[in-house]
């Protein structure tokens, strides 16, 4: 079977925005402790960070990372995790059902940062806390000095500010499950009296306000309209969070799981617009789409009750992923670039081994999973303006979202140099696609590579990092203003033409 796309380079969607390329480190589970995190660790730096996940991190080409939660910011006291280590307090942490030793915070979290090269994105707690937590945390993390917050993080060793410009009010507060969830009138009040004070600070923050913490919650729409109405004009974003799976092992509606991530942005772009328009508003508020993944194997502590076991850095949700997830990855990742007219910032959640592209043993081995490639691959590659792509292409039938087709891409230009991300979401069928470049002429294939194998099921692990990565894809062919190249069933490619 075959399929066609046509690139225009003035079908331009918007610039590349980097911050699509952004990721997420919760105090849950491993991802900071013996994640990021381990002093004594072989390859750990005078921080106690682990040079092998920093250098994983900058090869994933990560742009920003959301910091500390997640469900655990909804209980957190931040002036816990500042301060020399020995005086810092142990709490019971509730969301994740463990012991925070606040052993790292955010001072070690900004440094991390600089480190890793990535800009931070900060989360506020507006589950248990409000207002004034807000504006000390800004204080301290924010302010040049001469008060009493802003000395104290000189006395802690950052003399110059950190200049966190974003920031997320709260975390899922529309779900039950959050400590100190709300309904939609408690937080928006909530989020537009904390944004107000923020700002009396810091005129120019972008602030992002709470979602729905799914697109399945009852809630969903009425949660984003009500919100909005109380805080349209004192935030910029708004937040999206998705995860997917094959639960039912329904592989067909698993790979077109990027078109619910289309539909999500499409409805909550329409439900915000809408606000707009009732409030005779110019102003535009953009999506953070700042938790998304596949998740759908390792629920623990999710569903198996609290028990009594309270431990320190526990194993939590460490889904291996396949190579399934991977091409799931790699389009969701499609869905993000196409819509990044709207979709201002994008985390996938999360970074080290909680649900992440980067595992770690403690004390051991670091190793990419397999959905790290495509992640890796499109930040390296995407560059200039995202176009839009006309796709002509078989049909696949899907239980969850019916006919669906089979090949989905978005391609990005940059004076002369092309990026072509495709997906092929046919169980067992090859399909040929046809690319016509005439009108974004290029002379050269630089680069052709495929996530595919004969075991969709294949993962990596610390025996065997290696068994998922990107191959060459020698089938493709550039001709006289068109190319093609042939995607194996359930596989993701990327080409790279100049
Ligand atoms: O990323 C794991 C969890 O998923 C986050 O803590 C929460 O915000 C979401 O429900």
């Amino acid at each position: 079977t075959s399929a066609s796309l046509v690139l225009d380079p003035s079908f331009i969607v918007a610039p590349v925005n980097r911050r699509t390329f952004g990721t997420f480190v919760e105090h849950m589970g491993r991802c900071v402790y013996t994640g990021i995190y381990e002093p004594g660790h072989a390859t750990a730096d005078e921080d106690g960070f682990r040079k092998d996940v920093l250098e994983l991190t900058r090869e994933l080409g990560v742009s920003l990372v959301r910091y500390p939660g997640g469900n655990f910011v909804s209980g957190y006291r931040w002036e816990d995790g500042v301060g020399p280590r020995e005086d810092r307090p142990r709490r019971l942490e509730l969301a994740w059902h463990s012991i925070e030793t606040n052993q790292f915070g955010l001072d070690e979290f900004a440094r991390w940062c600089a480190k890793a090269g990535v800009e931070p994105m900060m989360a506020i707690n507006l589950g248990t806390r409000g207002v004034q937590e807000a504006l000390d945390l800004q204080e301290y993390a924010n302010h040049p000095g001469g008060t009493a917050w802003s000395d104290l993080r000189a006395e802690h060793g950052a003399g110059s500010p950190y200049g966190l410009k974003l920031w997320c009010l709260g975390n899922e507060l529309d779900g039950p499950w959050q400590i100190g969830h709300k309904t939609a009138a408690e937080y928006g009040r909530l989020a537009a009296e904390t944004a107000r004070a923020m700002r009396m600070v810091e005129p120019d923050l972008e602030l992002v306000a709470c979602g729905s913490s799914g697109s399945g919650m009852p809630t969903f729409g009425s949660w984003e309209r009500e919100v909005l109405r109380e805080c349209y004009d004192l935030v910029d974003h708004i937040s999206c969070h998705a995860y997917y799976g094959d639960d039912n092992g329904d592989v067909a509606s698993f790979l077109a799981s990027a078109v619910d991530m289309d539909r999500f942005i499409d409805s909550v772009v329409a439900s915000a617009d809408h606000v707009g328009a009732e409030l005779k508003s110019r102003k535009r508020i953009d999506i953070s789409f700042d938790e998304w993944n596949v998740w759908y194997k390792d629920r623990s502590r999710l569903t198996d009750g609290p028990g009594d076991q309270w431990e320190v850095a526990p194993r939590r949700i460490e889904d291996e992923y396949n190579l399934t997830d991977a091409v799931v990855v790699g389009n969701l990742l499609i869905s993000l670039l196409r819509h990044s007219d709207r979709v201002a910032v994008a985390c996938l959640a999360q970074l080290a081994n909680v649900i992440a592209p980067i595992m770690t043993e403690p004390g051991g081995p670091a190793w990419r999973q397999p959905t790290f490639h495509p992640f890796a691959i499109t930040s390296r590659l995407a560059a200039g303006s995202v176009l839009r792509v006309e796709t002509s292409s078989p049909l696949v039938s899907t239980e969850k979202f019916g006919e669906v087709p089979a090949v989905d891409a978005v391609a990005t230009y940059d004076e002369g140099k092309l990026a072509v991300f495709l997906v092929n979401r046919s169980v067992d069928e090859a399909v040929e696609v046809t690319v016509d470049t005439s009108r974004t002429p290029v002379g050269e294939v630089l680069e052709a590579l495929s996530v595919y194998g004969d075991d969709r099921l294949a993962v990596n692990s610390a025996q065997h990092p290696d068994r998922v990565t990107p191959r060459p894809n020698d089938s493709v062919k550039l001709g006289d203003g068109s190319l093609t190249v042939t995607l194996p069933p359930i596989s993701w490619t990327a080409l790279s033409l100049g």
